[in-house]
């Protein structure tokens, strides 16, 4: 089994192309177990702690539902534990791994999840910062693979906020793999620049290929993938939608975008997605600014090119891979 034995697992820059690649081949075996029903208890009497400081649906379960796969133990916590009230991330950190094989963290700035695998005696895994996500990345590559058969000769355009956790990792796990990506916003929205010369360098080395393209329409062309994020994310004020939506509105991916792009493209989204007015904040919001969705269409997201849902199954798989790994 491929492993990276004690190793964290903090941003997708920590880890080689090889081990990505690692990664998503162990993925892959792990879902065909699953789907053959063949059990893989392999981590049998071990414990893990997930620590979610944001909401989940998908990351949580994943965690949960690998975790219970691989025959282990879950505890979960989240804002009623002592963690940054009244224990500091130093000491919650040597405190769990007293008790558990694994931490699982979820939170704000990626300065904590790093201090928290600092000083923790056992892998950390990020579910989630501000300004990575890269447990989400690794399903949404193994969700290209599936579907293309590849990585390489993948076009990959990511429209809207590209300097937040999904834009980042996506545009770094698309240069350790040598593939086309394409951030597509308006310029204050592109990756933070130091970021974009890390890649830029990795990029030389894999055979990637980075632009960035503020036209929508011209961005979709020849694209294998059309990928977007929320607008606002979790832990940013609800003030920012107003200008968000006047900044973001022409990125929005709609019919004519999937069409410029072609019959053989997919539409991607790492979810939850503001498809339509069916949540509290969606139907807030879209009454608000007179819209009847935000960064996507109903029409796509509900369409024959929307791959969303498979994409979201991956998570488990891929999350999976990176206990099994690590542990
Ligand atoms: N994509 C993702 O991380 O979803 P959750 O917020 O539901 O975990
Ligand atoms: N950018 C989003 C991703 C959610 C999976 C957020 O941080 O809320």
């Amino acid at each position: 089994m491929f492993q990276m034995k004690g190793k964290d697992f903090l941003k997708l820059l920590d880890c080689t192309p090889e081990e990505i690649k690692g990664l998503l081949t162990l993925a892959a075996d792990f879902k065909q177990k699953k789907q053959a029903g063949i059990p893989h208890r392999l981590f049998e009497g071990k414990n893990i702690a997930l620590i979610f400081e944001k909401s989940s649906t998908r990351t949580r379960c994943s965690f949960e539902v690998a975790g219970h796969d691989l025959g282990m133990q879950v505890t979960y916590l989240d804002s009623g534990s002592q963690l940054g009230k009244k224990e500091s991330v130093p000491d919650t950190a040597r405190v769990l791994s007293t008790m558990f094989d694994g931490i699982e963290y979820r939170g704000y700035g990626q300065a904590l999840v790093e201090e928290l695998a600092e000083y923790a005696s056992v892998p950390v895994w990020n579910g989630l910062t501000d300004e990575a996500h890269p447990t989400q990345v690794l399903a949404d590559l193994l969700t290209v693979q599936e579907r293309f058969g590849g990585l390489g000769q993948v076009k990959l355009v990511y429209y809207g906020d590209s300097r937040y956790n999904m834009g980042n990792s996506l545009m770094v796990g698309c240069a350790k793999m040598g593939m086309h990506f394409v951030v597509c916003s308006p310029k204050e929205y592109f990756p933070d620049p130091q970021l974009v010369t890390v890649c830029q360098k990795i990029a030389g080395e894999t055979g990637a290929i980075l632009e960035f393209q503020e036209d929508p329409e011209e961005a979709a062309q020849g694209a294998s993938v059309l990928y977007t994020d929320v607008w606002v994310s979790m832990g940013e004020p609800d003030q920012i939608w107003a200008k968000r939506i006047a900044d973001l509105s022409a990125y929005q991916i709609n019919q004519r975008l999937m069409e410029l792009a072609g019959p053989k493209a997919v539409f991607m989204h790492c979810l939850p997605a503001y498809h339509d007015k069916k949540t509290t904040v969606g139907k807030e919001v879209c009454e608000k600014f007179g819209r009847d969705c935000l960064e996507v269409t109903d029409q796509v997201f509900e369409g024959p090119q929307s791959i969303v849902f498979q994409q979201a199954g991956n998570r488990m798989h891929t999350i999976k891979a990176v206990m099994a790994a690590t542990l």
